[in-house]
This record gives C-alpha cells, structure tokens and sequence, in this order.
C-alpha cells in the first residue's frame, strides 16, 4: 500500500518514516496490518538522512498549498500522515504564509482524499495552540478550542475539517492534538516553543544557548518516541475510537524552563557541556504563556496512549536515539 507523508523532510515526518520502515506494514483498508509499498515523503525539499535509504522510499519536493500537486501526491494512497505545516511563530509572523500553507494545504489534502474516492485514513497532526485565554490549570477532553494565535486557529479549523470530511465519508480521520515534542533534533526551528528542546540539545553538543523565557515558564513536552508510538496507535485504532470529535488530546509531562536547565548537569556523563543564558523576549513569552499548564486526557489514557515517565527519560531517549546525529549536524 502507498503511504504519504506530508512535511515528510520535518522533524516527526523523519521520525515517523523510520518506524514505518521499520515495521514494514500498516493498517489498510482490510482492518489488518498490509505491507507498505511505497513511502511517499513530500515537503518543500527533499527528504533525507540515516534509515531513509530504502527502496519503499519516494521523496518529492513540493509546495502543499498547490492543490495540483497535492492531487497528484495523494492519488492512490490508502494513508496520508498529514504534518506539513508553517510552525507557531513563523504563522504568526507571516500571516498569509500561514493560512496558505496551514489551511489552504489541509483543504487541499483532504480534497484530494475526496476526489480519490477510496476514503484513506488521515492523521492530522494539531496543537495545544489550540487552546489559549483563560484556561483551567489541565485541559482535558471537554475543554474547548480557543486559540488566540494565526497557528492555533488554523490547527483547529484543520481539526473541524478532519472531523467533518469524516462524517461525509470522504476519510477516515483523526486529529492528534500534540503537546511539545522534545527534544527535537536539528536546528531550531520557528515555532514559539523551540526553547523547550533547544536548552537540553545545544548544552548537550558542547553549544550554549539562549532561553527566551523566564526559568518558571512551563511547557508540556512528549518524546518523539511516545509520539510516534502515538501517531501509529491513532492510526489504526478502529475508526469510532475517538468519538464524533475524531480528535485526541495526547498527555505529557509538565517541565519548567528551569527545570530542562537543571536535567542538562543529571546527563552530561563526561561530555562538555554549554551554558544556558537568560535573555527575556516577550513575545515569545506571551504565545507560551497562552498555551495550556497541563493536561489530563482521560481519553488518551484509556485508548493505551502512553507518556514519558519523567523528563529524565526524555533526555535518556534524546542521548540514545539522537545525540550522535545532531554531534554530527553541528559539526558539519
Ligand atoms: N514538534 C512539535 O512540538 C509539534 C507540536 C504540535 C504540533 N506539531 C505539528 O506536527 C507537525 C510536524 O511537526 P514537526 O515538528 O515535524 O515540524 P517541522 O517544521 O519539522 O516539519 C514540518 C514540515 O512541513 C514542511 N512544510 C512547510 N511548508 C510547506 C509547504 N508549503 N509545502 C510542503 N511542505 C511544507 C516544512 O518544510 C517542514 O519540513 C506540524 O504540523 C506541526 O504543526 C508539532
């Protein structure tokens, strides 16, 4: 069966095609796992790096807010894992950017699953930006969408548009609402919580780093090894699973900014480690400060998604899984 990736030379996207690779098969349209054929990874560039030099392998450099490629892309796919996205405050700081690539490309995904006639599962990946205002101290499955960023609102919108083209038919869909994913890998990238991953991963190659927020700051993070075991689960879990809402909120762990600081010295081993310095910017404060305290998805929980047990888990994954890619990547 083929299988799409959109944002597939991303973080997750990576990840993900790894575990696809690895597993060799996925649930398909029979209800049973059916071996995957063709792995489609498409994004402004070519995918590449270690584990993806496999013949199932297809990458394919595009833009996702081209409803014509994004036609061709789709067409015989029996899943499409959709991640292409411009990140928080790319989003917010580039608003036209932002509804084209987040909503005018999930449109286009999902109308080019329409077309195809063949209603292939989608999973959407959406945010906590979702959420934002006044919040209780854990959003949970209840609590209603209110963003108060450009990339909150079309997270949500995406979420809607998941839910309904399921209800026609037209997909079998889900949306996961992820918190923080740390430690992301490569450079930083735009998103408002970049810090979050960046203050572990720059000190543990030797690199010092700049928080932008105060030391209090909290930030709800999963591994990328919880959440691709997650984005696999929500896959092929059967399609009333979720309820009408077709959307699951993941859990995670609750971290400050001081406490990621204080885990780096708990790591290090023998390595050189960088220093992390406090340098205040407000509006990246103001977007993490709108975001969700914590989480408490009973949903989550009882369809067998698991978290991280703590944040030294977190780090020990990072240092086993990562470390020797990213020494090389700032090397190079
Ligand atoms: N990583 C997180 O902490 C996190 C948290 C919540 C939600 N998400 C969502 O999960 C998804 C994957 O996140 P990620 O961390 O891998 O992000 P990422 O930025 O690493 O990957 C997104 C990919 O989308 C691609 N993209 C952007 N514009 C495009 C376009 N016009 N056409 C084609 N591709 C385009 C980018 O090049 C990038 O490779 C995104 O939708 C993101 O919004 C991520």
């Amino acid at each position: 069966m083929k299988v799409v990736i959109t944002g597939g030379a991303g973080f997750l996207g990576k990840k993900l095609a790894r575990r696809l690779l690895a597993d060799g098969a996925i649930v398909g349209s029979s209800g049973k796992p059916e071996p995957i054929t063709e792995l489609v990874l498409f994004d402004v560039g070519h995918a590449s790096g270690p584990g993806l030099d496999d013949a199932r392998i297809r990458t394919q450099a595009g833009d996702i807010a081209d409803a014509a490629t994004v036609s061709a892309l789709v067409r015989g796919a029996a899943t499409v894992f959709h991640f292409a996205a411009v990140v928080s405050a790319g989003a917010e700081a580039d608003f036209d950017l932002g509804y084209r690539v987040n909503l005018d490309g999930t449109r286009h995904v999902l109308e080019a699953c329409r077309a195809g006639g063949a209603c292939p599962r989608v999973v959407f990946t959406s945010s906590l930006a979702a959420y934002g205002g006044a919040l209780p101290p854990a959003v949970s499955d209840d609590t209603p969408l209110t963003p108060q960023t450009s990339y909150g609102a079309q997270k949500s919108i995406g979420e809607f548009l998941v839910r309904d083209y399921t209800r026609k038919g037209y997909i079998r869909g889900t949306a996961v609402r992820l918190p923080t994913i740390c430690v992301r890998t490569g450079l930083p990238n735009k998103a408002a919580s970049t810090w979050a991953s960046s203050i572990l991963r720059e000190p543990l190659t030797g690199r010092d780093v700049v928080c932008p927020v105060t030391g209090d700051t909290v930030m709800v993070v999963l591994s990328p090894r919880k959440t691709v075991d997650a984005f696999m689960r929500a896959h092929d879990l059967p399609a009333d699973a979720f309820g009408p809402a077709r959307a699951l909120l993941l859990n995670g762990i609750r971290v400050t900014a001081k406490e990621l600081e204080a885990a780096i010295g708990r790591h290090a081993g023998n390595r050189r480690t960088g220093r992390v310095e406090w340098q205040h910017d407000p509006a990246i404060q103001a977007i993490c400060n709108g975001w969700p305290q914590g989480i408490d998805s009973a949903k989550a929980r009882s369809l067998g998604f698991e978290v991280d047990r703590d944040l030294d888990e977190v780090v020990r994954h990072f240092i086993a899984d990562d470390l020797d890619e990213q020494l090389k990547l700032v090397a190079a």
